[in-house]
This record gives structure tokens, sequence and C-alpha cells, in this order.
């Protein structure tokens, strides 16, 4: 009795104290690409209830812009199966596909570029053990040039420490869950990171309506208006605190299963941007 007693505190002990960081390879790229990237909102078809079951990852048309008209390819193993895991990696943080050609936006390469090797290698793991779904996409036609590259090729990204600090969270809402992206106003047809990083403005029509990304800045029409839980709840269910519904494009369903300590991260980053307008 003592003994089992003994081997079932032990297995006990042993459960509680599994860290965070126990999870699996394709289990944290599970989690990225579902609740944290929300690749799929993107690359799943969606129809008027959200992502179309049984699609997921297989592709769809984006949007049409006076830039270009851009299709999410599939990224299933049925399309993308006979890729090396290098040359995944290679197409989502560099931009470049086996075949040498460049990948255009809405892609968010630039920031990808960030994500970390560990992050990159789980991805790419998760990305292998979705179904495959035979769906082909046109070609996305650009009326801009795409750049050459996004850069020279990348050897070693190091890893951000995990924990509820802003510097997690700009890891987060930069390089994974290009949250900035949406909220940054363009200048001249590119991202103005350096100025206005995070102050919102930019305007997505869809089948939401017409939209306007928030101020995510400590500006008082930004996040000041809010408390951190207020601000989480809005990302993760996608309702403000009087109750009423917000617009697409983001993804709010995405974003549902993101974890606390990390939303709340990426709370505590923006939090420490400093007030900016579009
Ligand atoms: C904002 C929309 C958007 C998001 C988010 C997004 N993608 Fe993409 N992705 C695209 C578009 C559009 C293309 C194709 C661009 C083109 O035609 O040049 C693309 C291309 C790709 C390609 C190249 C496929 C091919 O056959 O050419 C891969 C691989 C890919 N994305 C993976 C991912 C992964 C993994 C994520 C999440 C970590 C992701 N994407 C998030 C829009 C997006
Ligand atoms: C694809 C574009 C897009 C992405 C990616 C995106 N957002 Fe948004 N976000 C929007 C739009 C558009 C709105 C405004 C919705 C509305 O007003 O109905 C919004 C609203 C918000 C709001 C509400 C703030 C307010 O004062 O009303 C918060 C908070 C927010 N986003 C945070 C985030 C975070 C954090 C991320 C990343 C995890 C993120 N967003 C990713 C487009 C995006």
């Amino acid at each position: 009795m003592q003994q089992r007693l003994s081997s079932a505190a032990l297995a006990l002990a042993a459960f509680l104290s599994v860290p965070a960081w126990a999870e699996t390879e394709t289990e944290r790229g599970a989690y990225l690409v579902e609740h944290v990237a929300a690749c799929g909102n993107c690359h799943t078809p969606m129809g008027p209830d959200g992502p179309v079951p049984g699609t997921a990852l297989s592709g769809r048309f984006v949007i049409s812009a006076p830039p270009f008209d851009a299709w999410a390819p599939n990224i299933t193993p049925a399309a993308i199966g006979g890729w090396t895991d290098a040359e995944i990696a290679r197409a989502i943080r560099e931009g470049v596909r086996p075949d040498g050609t460049i990948i255009g936006p809405p892609m968010p390469i630039e920031l990808y570029r960030e994500i970390s090797d560990r992050d990159i290698a789980a991805i790419v793991a998760y990305l292998r053990t979705v179904p495959p779904v035979e769906n082909e996409t046109p070609r996305s036609v650009y009326r801009i040039k795409l750049p050459e590259s996004y850069g020279p090729p990348l050897t070693a990204v190091a890893e951000v420490p995990e924990g509820e600090t802003p510097e997690y969270g700009r890891y987060l809402a930069g390089p994974v869950a290009h949250c900035v992206e949406c909220h940054t106003p363009m200048e001249a047809g590119h991202h103005d990171y350096a100025n206005r990083l995070g102050a919102g403005g930019r305007v997505f029509e869809g089948p939401w309506g017409v939209s306007m990304s928030a101020n995510l800045t400590s500006d008082p029409n930004g996040l000041a208006r809010w408390t951190d839980d207020e601000v989480i709840a809005m990302i993760r269910t996608g309702h403000r605190p009087d109750g009423s519904a917000m617009m697409g494009p983001m993804g709010y369903g995405f974003y549902a299963g993101m974890r606390d300590g990390d939303v709340r991260a990426i709370v505590a980053y923006l939090r420490t941007l400093p007030p900016r307008l579009p």
C-alpha cells in the first residue's frame, strides 16, 4: 500500500511539474499555425460561417487590390508534400519557392524572416501532419514588381525565451502573428514600422463590409481606453466590452485558442508602443 501510494504520488508530482516546453514539436507547430499565426485566415477556404470544414489550409482567393490579386495556395501535403523541410521553411521565412520564384504579399514574409529556427521546424513538422486536401488555386497576379529577395539567405534565427514579457510578446505580435502588419499604416506601398508601428488606420474590405484596423499604441485613441482583460477578450472573442461584434479580417476564431500567457505577453508588448496616430 505504502509502495503504491508513493508511486502514485511520484506520478502525480511528475505530471504537475511537466514544463510548458514539454509539448512535442508537432504540438507546438499545431498551436502556432492554428492559434497564433492563423495561417488558415488566408490559406483555408472561408464560407459564411468561417473556415469550411474539411478544407483546412487547402488554399483560397484572398484579396483583389490595385497592386495585386492574391491567392494563398494549398499548403497541405497534397500540394507541398514533395518539398523538403528546408524548402518549406525557406518558402515561409524567405519567400522563395523550390523553383526559385518569389512569393508575394500579403504573405507576411518580411515578418516571418524572424520566426526562430525552433518554431519554423515546428510549423513544418505540423504542416506534414495535416490531412491532404486536393485543391488548386490560380497563380496570384502582381501589378507591382516583387523584390528580388527579402534579404540574404537565413542561417540561424535564435529563439526568444517564452514568458509573459514584452520581448516574447513582440516576437508573437510581429514575426509569428503579424498583428503589426494589419495594424501599421502603409507609406508608399510599405508598412511604416519605423514611425507608426501599431497606429492602425488600415482599411479592409471584404464580406464583413469595410473595417479599419484599431490603434494599438498607448495613444488616448488606442489601447489606453481598455484594461488588459478587455483587450484580451477582444482579441479572443471578437467582441468589444459593450458586446458589439468586431469585423474581419482579424482572425478572432483562431486567436480564441491562444494561451493566456501568450496573449498577456502580447498585451504587455503593445503597452510599450509609444503613442502614434495613423
Ligand atoms: C495574410 C495572408 C497570409 C497569411 C497569414 C499566410 N499566408 Fe502563406 N501565402 C499567402 C499568399 C497570398 C501566398 C501566395 C503569394 C504568391 O502567389 O506569390 C502564400 C504562399 C505561401 C506558401 C508558398 C506556397 C506555394 O505553393 O507557392 C507557403 C508554403 C505558405 N504561404 C505558408 C504559410 C504558413 C505556414 C503561414 C502561417 C505561418 C502562412 N503561409 C500565412 C498568404 C498568407
Ligand atoms: C488581417 C488583419 C489583422 C490582423 C492580422 C490582426 N488584426 Fe487586430 N484588428 C483588425 C481590424 C480590421 C480591427 C478592427 C475591427 C473592428 O473595428 O470591427 C482590429 C481590431 C483589433 C483590436 C480592437 C481594439 C479596439 O480598440 O477596438 C485589438 C485589441 C486588436 N485588433 C489586436 C490585435 C492583435 C493582438 C493581433 C495579433 C494577435 C491582431 N489584432 C491581428 C485587423 C487585424
